[in-house]
């Protein structure tokens, strides 16, 4: 069976192949949303986008979908959300991950104002 480590929290757990992550996380009480997105989140619909984590190993857990790349695909290949995200093999999870790119502005849907000429 796979083994699960959220770094953050220090914690190790296995899972069988194909247990989806943010299942696992909530099973196991890992803090997996900010607050206030612990207490109105889309109950893994991936609507929301606030069960962002990065991987270690993007080969360790599901490819991304199309419904996660509109949600974190800008960030870079290593983030997925939670609520559909597979585990296939030993895998390190940073939960609430820092952005690497700062603002809302760098996401994909704000891209055109950069363009403007003023
Ligand atoms: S729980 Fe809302 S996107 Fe995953």
């Amino acid at each position: 069976m796979p083994t699960v480590r959220f770094v953050k929290q220090d914690l190790t757990v296995e899972c069988p192949v194909g247990t989806n992550l943010r299942a696992l996380a909530l099973e196991h009480e890992v803090d997996l949303y900010a607050f206030p997105a612990n207490l109105i989140n889309c109950r893994g619909r991936a609507l929301c986008g606030t069960c962002r984590v990065k991987v270690g190993d993007v080969r360790a857990v599901s490819e991304m979908t199309a419904e996660q790349a509109k949600k974190v695909g800008w960030e870079g290949p290593d983030y997925r959300l939670a609520c559909k995200t597979q585990v296939l093999a030993d895998v390190e999870i940073i939960t609430n991950p820092r952005t690497t790119k700062q603002g809302w502005t760098q996401h994909q849907t704000y891209k055109w104002m950069q363009d403007l000429p003023y």
